[in-house]
């Protein structure tokens, strides 16, 4: 029996359908002549966070009962914790055009305006709903210049519903980090074959800094293994693009982690920026991937100045303990201090801020676009070196 955490309901659901080659290019070809939704950048995540399993127990889009339900309670009809509901959003004259009991292809539009079927979504129902009502329950907040609230306001007026049987992932998923493309199983079983159990996974949108460093290794001084797991599905357009934000950890990872103790992984999802409530949801994921802890610091998932620091450890305690079976590890904000000579915590350190090293991103992106290097206390000449190159045009992946 695995030693390793039980996936988020007890086994992970992943909605790639198990078939042979031949017949899945046989459902392919069917697929093709069935009513077609073309999927936008969060659902080509979406899609794939469900075809490999990171959102067990869900087997696909949510009913209009589930939906309330997350949006109400944080939780799932079956009572399990869930705080972002998982949808698929359509014009309403594309979903007059549909029929509950049919079935629809789900498909990618490449660059070249081709379109690859993807997915079969059995329709179960089709309902209208309240943006700003969802944008209050999962963003606190109904301001369109929120990049959360913002996708949500521009996707179509009509929710699809049911179970999906996903034939073949994304482009991306062939050709973007293949090499670190683990699904939840894999990591699983590496997890296990290198014999950890108590493992912590690490969230990031951003290449690594100190302060994220910090965090990882303390929180590693007490774990068997590090799951360094840099999202890479969209972000708004002013976050690093995510091979920059890979690269930056490949670079630090081959120079200052211990290679034995850290999985470097890409994870599929987009970004909602929905703080509090995404934190819960990246906690859940990385259950699934097998993490035991999950870290948690400053303005987890967070943008501009929504949600409170630490509002994103808050709402754990939402959850009864049995409810959610990762554990969350939560971290102040940390700095370099100069005069503890290292990195540091507002829990830790008792020097005034005068102190502290700390630049906001705004200072960071400002500074590089100077040509001036980043200060060694703040981020690694390893990071600070592809971080320069990408601001100067020069960086090649
Ligand atoms: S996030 O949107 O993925 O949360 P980011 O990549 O900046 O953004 O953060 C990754 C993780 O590190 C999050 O848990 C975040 O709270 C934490 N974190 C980032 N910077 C700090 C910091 N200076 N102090 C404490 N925690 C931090």
């Amino acid at each position: 029996m695995s030693r390793l955490i039980a996936p988020h309901g007890g086994q992970l659901t992943p909605c790639l359908l198990a078939v042979d080659e031949v017949e899945r290019a046989e459902r392919l070809d069917e697929a093709v002549h069935l009513p077609r939704v073309i999927l936008s950048e969060l659902n080509l995540a979406d899609l794939e966070m469900l075809a490999v399993g990171a959102l067990s127990p869900l087997l696909g889009y949510q009913c209009q009962a589930e939906y309330e339900a997350v949006l109400e309670t944080g939780r799932l009809l079956s009572g399990l914790a869930w705080t972002i509901p998982i949808t698929l959003a359509v014009d309403a004259a594309l979903a007059q055009s549909l029929r509950v009991g049919q079935r629809v292809a789900l498909a990618e539009r490449l660059a070249d305006g081709a379109e690859d079927v993807l997915a079969v979504l059995h329709l179960r129902e089709v309902f209208a709903y309240d943006k700003a009502r969802e944008a209050q329950a999962v963003f606190r907040t109904t301001d369109a210049a929120h990049p959360g609230v913002a996708r949500l306001m521009q996707q179509g007026e009509v929710l699809l519903a049911g179970p999906v049987e996903v034939l073949r992932l994304p482009r991306r998923a062939y050709a973007e980090f293949p090499d670190i493309r683990y699904t939840p199983a894999q990591t699983r079983a590496i997890f296990a074959e290198r014999g950890w159990r108590r493992v912590v996974g690490f969230q990031t949108r951003n290449p690594i800094h100190r302060a994220h460093e910090y965090i990882q290794k303390t929180a590693l001084e007490v774990m068997d293994g590090l799951l360094l797991h840099p999202l890479v599905g969209e972000t708004k357009g002013d976050d690093l693009p995510a091979v920059v934000r890979v690269a930056s950890y490949r670079a630090i990872l081959a120079a200052h982690y211990p290679q034995e103790r850290v999985l470097l992984a890409a994870f599929p999802a987009a970004m909602r920026y929905a703080g509090p409530k995404e934190a819960v949801f990246h906690a859940i994921a990385r259950q699934n991937y097998g993490c035991s802890h999950f870290i948690v610091g400053r303005d987890h998932a967070g943008v501009g100045s929504y949600y409170g620091s630490y509002d994103a450890h808050h709402i754990f305690d939402d959850y009864a303990p049995q409810e959610l079976a990762i554990t969350p590890l939560f971290f102040e904000h940390t700095f370099y201090c100069r005069r503890c000579g290292q990195v540091a915590s507002l829990k830790t350190c008792p020097h005034p801020r005068e102190d502290h090293v700390v630049l906001s991103g705004t200072q960071v992106r400002h500074m590089l676009a100077q040509g001036q290097p980043l200060p060694e206390e703040f981020t690694r000449p390893e990071v600070s070196a592809i971080l320069m190159a990408h601001a100067q045009g020069t960086w090649t992946a």
